[in-house]
């Protein structure tokens, strides 16, 4: 089975996206065909300068290896350096309507926030991308955090809209969402999702150990003294009971009960170990990742790998729609 993922190198990546995202890729490599990118070109869908962009683009490539996925098994590669991704894009955008994309949810929280003569025709067409990313690869599985639902939703709508027109064409895609950790929470507002964005309270994967330790110790919890999943009345305690869930591998409802009888500080000091255990060995191998020539030579032979496959699915587009 083909599965594919990617993350945009925007920002230094969170907890969140750790556990919602990064942390779960690895689980696929040993027994399907996984294809891991770096979304470069949706990073330019927001103003981002050049040099902070080479940055996080080698980060995230010494992220995902850090992370367990390992070269040989899967394919990392930079979504820039497959040209077909945007070829592909150039004919699929005739498939997706304005209407539609004008209702993503990432487009109208993005977009609100900006100067309204200054949003860029990128931001606005970002799901047609990201659709094109998706069915490149004739992938199955798609595993994303929760705010990427909608994004795999309208490719699904694509897949049906294109196939519907031209036969069986385009293999459909299926979200895939962790059980525990699918959105997490920021640790200073538990009422809005962990990004990139948040400067305080957030847990960066770069953060050291005892940045990280603070902030789990001073997240935002409630008056009350008993730790219990809630999350419309105590949507801190409960965004920290998910967070050891997925660091522990447990559910929720198991690590509710590891808590029943501990107070807040307590709670929050066995959060912050068990975050701590997973995090410091996996910056370790991320350090002396970043500090090699590993970085360029994944993505080097990523490019080639991921190109083979991509330019097979493009001529078959081509073909359809009449361009060969
Ligand atoms: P992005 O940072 O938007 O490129 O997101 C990369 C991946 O991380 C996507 O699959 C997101 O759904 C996931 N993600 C981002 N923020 C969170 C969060 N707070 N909780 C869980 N998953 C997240
Ligand atoms: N839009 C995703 C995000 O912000 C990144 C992304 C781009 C992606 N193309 C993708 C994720 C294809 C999965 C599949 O997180």
């Amino acid at each position: 089975m083909r599965v594919l993922s990617g993350i945009k190198p925007t920002g230094r990546l969170t907890l969140g996206n750790y556990i919602g995202s990064l942390r779960n890729f690895k689980a696929f490599q040993n027994e399907n065909e996984v294809f891991i990118f770096i979304a470069d070109l949706h990073a330019l869908t927001l103003p981002i300068e050049p040099d902070f962009l080479r940055s996080n683009t080698r980060d995230l490539v010494a992220f995902y290896l850090a992370a367990g996925l390992d070269p040989k098994k899967c394919v990392i590669f930079k979504q820039s350096s497959v040209s077909a991704h945007a070829e592909l894009n150039a004919i699929l955008q005739n498939f997706l309507y304005m209407g539609e994309l004008s209702r993503m949810t990432q487009f109208k929280d993005q977009s609100l926030k900006m100067d309204q003569n200054a949003i860029g025709l990128g931001l606005f067409a970002y799901p047609v991308l990201m659709a094109s990313d998706i069915v490149l690869y004739d992938s199955k599985v798609v595993p994303v955090g929760e705010d990427q639902i909608q994004h795999v939703e309208i490719t699904r709508d694509l897949v049906n809209r294109f196939n519907n027109r031209y036969g069986k064409i385009l293999v459909m895609p299926e979200a895939k969402v962790t059980k525990v950790g699918a959105r997490i929470m920021s640790l200073s507002d538990p009422t809005v999702k962990m990004s990139k964005s948040n400067e305080k309270g957030d847990v960066y994967l770069n953060d050291s150990p005892s940045v990280i330790r603070k902030k789990i110790m001073s997240a935002v919890t409630d008056s009350g003294n008993e730790v219990k999943f809630d999350p419309e009345n105590k949507p801190g305690i409960s965004n920290l009971l998910t967070i050891y869930a997925a660091m522990k591998n447990i559910s929720i409802i198991e690590a509710e009960s590891h808590f029943k009888e501990s107070r807040y500080g307590d709670f929050k000091k066995a959060v912050a170990e068990a975050v701590l255990e997973e995090i410091v060995p996996f910056q370790e191998r991320y350090k002396s990742i970043l500090n090699s020539s590993l970085v360029e030579e994944v993505l080097e032979d990523g490019a080639i790998r991921a190109s083979k496959v991509a330019n097979i699915t493009l001529n078959r587009v081509k073909k359809t729609v009449g361009l060969l």
